[in-house]
């Protein structure tokens, strides 16, 4: 099916001299200016607090692609597209707590045309940013024109501020002109879970606990905490990656078949899951979960300080940078099925990857051989990122007279079949917020029933004055994190292993 170019519309972006809108935000529409599928009825309207006018941020937009382009590590974005795009770019600065800079943008934009608002801005300005767009008009649809909002994560820090954050905001728009970000969404690999299950019957057919014995969730980085400091020791691992991110591939994993394609009846069974997932008791949840954060060492060649020794942590600090986590979503499918999640910074890969662990054969016809010891379970190895792909793991029979076997590799890589270019994650992202597409953002009922299922975990640890675990820079996390697997008899998926296993 190809994409039709999206309509006009006025995009305007909260916090328009940020990181998010310079490295992702603006490439991302100059990709999807060349590609056509947005086209000239696209005006940009960048809103921030620092002074200037419309040669200003278009300045700054310019320098920072310079940069991206002498850097080398980015494919060059500023072509014949970014100039076109960087004429419909405007400024205006001001304070968005005031009333004044939201006057003035009901003076800037058409008020019978369409309109998205981004609101890439620090998350207590986004209740009072929807309510002032509100009390302003400038999110009254019509007819022929629509008023939409896009909000960035993190979307609450916990249960309770995520429903009055939901609450303040559905107070003055609907839920149908909200699009709750998760990049992850962006991602190909994601968006190709679905298709992988649903368009592949031999997937599909084994695809609960009747077959499945667990699946595991990582999401690891080898990056540290670095300049974030402030932001990082008030959020976690926990709530950085998991409610939101890691509940994302959850969800997408292990959802019904949808009725159809519709954007609600996908988001309607990501709902279903995410509210089976089960509610641990605060003990229930100590024995679920493990915490760790770095210790001093040597990362990638560099000496790393410690995590609490690093700039603006505190040296007594109790905040997480690895999670790992044993949970189980309470539906028919996957009733008593382990989903094991871990999360961390300063590991040894990066490596995001959704490993299924499929159960032994019952092993009738090698009964009383060695083979049935070595026989080992076929897995489905879906990459994430990066090397995106798939593997499949089976046993095979080696060559001979005796009955050997030895587990081998069925592998796809996306690299290798297609080619996929540069792109930042957000094209798609974006796109669908201007044809009004919701399937890849969050859902209110959604975002609450994922803090519903960490909760536990938060009034544990907040409970709970001990630290989390050390683990060196540059490891799989600490020791607790395989003693949590380990103790259902099961290993963690090996970090980065397809990674090297293709470099070798
Ligand atoms: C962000 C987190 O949402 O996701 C970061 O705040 C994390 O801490 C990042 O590094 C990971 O995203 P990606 O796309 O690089 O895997």
């Amino acid at each position: 099916m190809v994409s039709k170019p999206a309509p006009p519309v006025t995009l305007v972006i909260f916090g328009a001299t940020g990181d998010l809108t310079r490295r992702l935000l603006i490439p991302a529409i100059i990709n999807l200016t060349r590609s056509g599928l947005v086209g000239k009825d696209l005006e940009i309207l960048g809103v921030g607090i620092e002074e200037g006018n419309d040669e200003f941020l278009r300045t700054r937009l310019d320098e920072f692609l310079s940069h991206l382009n002498s850097g080398g590590e980015e494919e060059t974005p500023k072509d014949e597209a970014w100039f076109s795009l960087r004429s419909r770019i405007s400024y205006l600065s001001g304070d968005f707590t005031k009333n004044q800079i939201f006057e003035e943008i009901g003076r800037r934009i058409d008020p019978a045309g369409n309109a998205a608002f981004y609101l890439a801005v620090p998350p207590s300005f986004f209740g009072p940013i929807v309510e002032k767009l509100a009390e302003h008009g400038l999110m009254t649809e019509s007819d022929n024109c629509f008023r939409r909002v896009a909000i960035e994560k993190p979307f609450g820090t916990d249960l309770a501020s995520a429903r009055a954050l939901n609450a303040q905001i559905l107070a003055r728009i609907a839920e149908s002109q909200v699009y709750r970000l998760d990049h992850f969404l962006g991602k190909e690999t994601v968006q190709n879970l679905m298709t992988a299950r649903f368009a592949n019957m031999m997937i599909e057919a084994l695809w609960n606990s009747n077959y499945i014995d667990h699946v595991q969730i990582t999401a690891a980085e080898i990056v540290d905490v670095g300049s974030r400091g402030k932001f990082y020791d008030a959020t976690g691992a926990l709530r950085d990656m998991v409610p939101n991110h890691l509940f994302q591939l959850l969800a997408m994993i292990a959802m019904e078949p949808p009725n159809s394609f519709d954007a609600e009846a996908i988001r309607n069974e990501k709902s279903k899951v995410l509210k089976a997932l089960r509610i641990y008791t605060v003990e229930e949840a100590e024995a679920h979960g493990v915490r760790g954060a770095y210790g001093a060492g040597t990362l990638n060649g560099n000496q790393l300080p410690a995590y609490r020794e690093t700039k603006d942590i505190s040296s007594e600090s109790r905040t997480e940078t690895f999670v790992a986590l044993k949970l189980y979503a309470d539906t028919w499918r996957w009733a008593g099925v382990p989903f094991y999640l871990r999360t961390g910074k300063a590991l040894t890969a990066r490596d995001t990857e959704i490993v299924i662990t499929f159960k032994k054969v019952p092993f009738a016809q090698f009964r009383e051989t060695d083979v049935t010891r070595r026989l080992p379970p076929n897995r489905l190895v879906i990459q994430v990122q990066p090397d995106e792909g798939m593997s499949m793991e089976i046993s095979i029979k080696t060559p001979g007279q005796s009955v050997e076997t030895v587990p081998v590799s069925l592998d796809f890589r996306y690299a290798d079949k297609f080619d996929i270019g540069h792109t930042t994650g957000y094209e798609s992202l974006i796109y669908d917020l201007f044809i009004g597409d919701q399937t890849l953002f969050q859902r209110a009922d959604s975002i609450e029933a994922g803090w519903a299922a960490v909760q536990p975990f938060l009034d544990a640890w907040a409970q709970n004055m001990s630290v989390p675990d050390v683990y060196a820079p540059g490891s799989m996390g600490p020791a607790s994190a395989d003693e949590l697997i380990r103790r259902d008899g099961r290993e963690w998926h090996e970090l980065g292993v397809l990674l090297h296993a293709q470099r070798t």
